[in-house]
């Protein structure tokens, strides 16, 4: 079913030159995806809102009050996996538009909680697993995002004595699933925009490493009051993982969107994206992100490309080689998979 109500409904479309992507906002629940084909959608990636996390209880109680009555009982458990089949819709939603070897991405934490008098951690990485394996993904190997914190609260349980303190919980997940096999690139245009789309030898070891450290990510995205409350993530990790795991005029589906982080990478990667927001007052933050976005994904590539210009001088003053030559950039590189590897900068405006 389309949606033609203007309020449910928001649109944009970006000139690229030569490539134009769009990115558009369906403002609605996105356990049920109509808008979207079956295996429309490249690569998934998205935040959900964590079980067990009290800032997000209200909004798994709007779709299933029972878990309200669940957590006055001081049934934790029960609440978990009441919540857990509220976003199972949403797993199988994206299980029916991810095209053949296309990607899902979750960024998950496990919720620490004393519920009733106990304290538990609440296994959301562990219970999102089970169902995307009965879905008929494969899990393939994870990200630890180390989210260290200085807070002197963190430590947990009973300080100094033993047997009764906790380890501080300072990590989240960035879980990877795939639908079916490799995806294949069949035609010569096919293998053409794949070369295109590659990185660089030196970006690989750091994005492909199972543990990211992303404090300090420079953060110049707008709605800075909405980006707090909806625990919105930093513009580099859904970039990376675009970067990583789709190629350029792909299109990227985030159904947790939140500020719009994930539009902006696509904006900033000349990917397309489609975004679910269940709350619509976020309509005029996401408006905001996608117009900070074109900037930001200039610097961003700028410095991919001023990155890459550094390491080859240190490599070649420590003595080592760079042997091959990319003739886009003018650059030297040092594989030849990145030989034909083009950065493209996002430009012009929304209309
Ligand atoms: C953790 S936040 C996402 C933050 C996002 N990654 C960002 O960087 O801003 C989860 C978002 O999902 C939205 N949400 C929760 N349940 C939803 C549903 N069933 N359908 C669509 N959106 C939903 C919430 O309103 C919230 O904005």
């Amino acid at each position: 079913m389309a949606q033609s109500v203007k309020a449910d409904l928001m649109c944009g479309r970006q000139a690229l030159g030569d490539m134009a992507t769009e990115h558009t906002t369906h403002f609605v629940d996105a356990a049920k995806m109509n808008q979207l084909e079956n295996g429309s959608v490249n690569l998934v990636v998205t935040s959900p809102p964590y079980p067990m996390i009290q800032m997000w209880d209200e909004i798994f109680a709007k779709s299933n009050p029972e878990i309200t009555k669940l957590l006055a009982n001081d049934d934790g458990w029960g609440a978990f996996e009441e919540m857990h089949l509220v976003m199972d819709k949403v797993w199988a939603e994206c299980h029916r538009v991810t095209s053949e070897g296309g990607f899902v991405c979750i960024n998950i934490g496990d919720a620490t909680r004393s519920i009733g008098g106990g304290f538990a951690m609440y296994t959301n990485r562990a219970r999102i697993d089970v169902k995307m394996r009965a879905l008929g993904f494969t899990p393939l190997p994870d990200i630890l995002w180390r989210k260290q914190s200085n807070a002197p609260n963190k430590f947990m349980g009973s300080g100094m004595l033993p047997a009764g303190a906790y380890v501080t919980y300072e990590h989240e997940y960035i879980a990877i699933y795939r639908k079916g096999g490799k995806r294949q690139f069949k035609t010569k245009e096919e293998k053409q925009n794949r070369r295109e789309s590659a990185f660089f030898w030196e970006e690989r070891n750091v994005w492909f490493s199972d543990l990211w450290d992303l404090k300090g990510t420079k953060q110049k995205l707008g709605g800075k009051e909405n980006r707090e409350r909806s625990a919105a993530y930093p513009f580099e990790l859904p970039f990376r993982l675009i970067a990583m795991l789709s190629v350029r005029g792909d299109t990227v589906l985030d159904p947790f969107m939140g500020t719009g982080s994930t539009h902006a990478a696509a904006i900033a990667l000349q990917r397309n994206s489609i975004g679910y927001e269940i709350d619509p007052t976020f309509e005029e933050t996401i408006e905001e992100t996608k117009a900070a976005a074109v900037e930001w994904g200039r610097q961003r590539q700028q410095q991919r490309l001023d990155d890459h210009k550094a390491f080859v001088v240190t490599r070649e003053a420590s003595g080592k080689v760079v042997k091959h030559f990319n003739e886009h950039h003018q650059i030297k590189v040092m594989t030849s998979q990145e030989k034909e590897l083009k950065i493209e900068f996002p430009k012009g405006k929304w209309f």
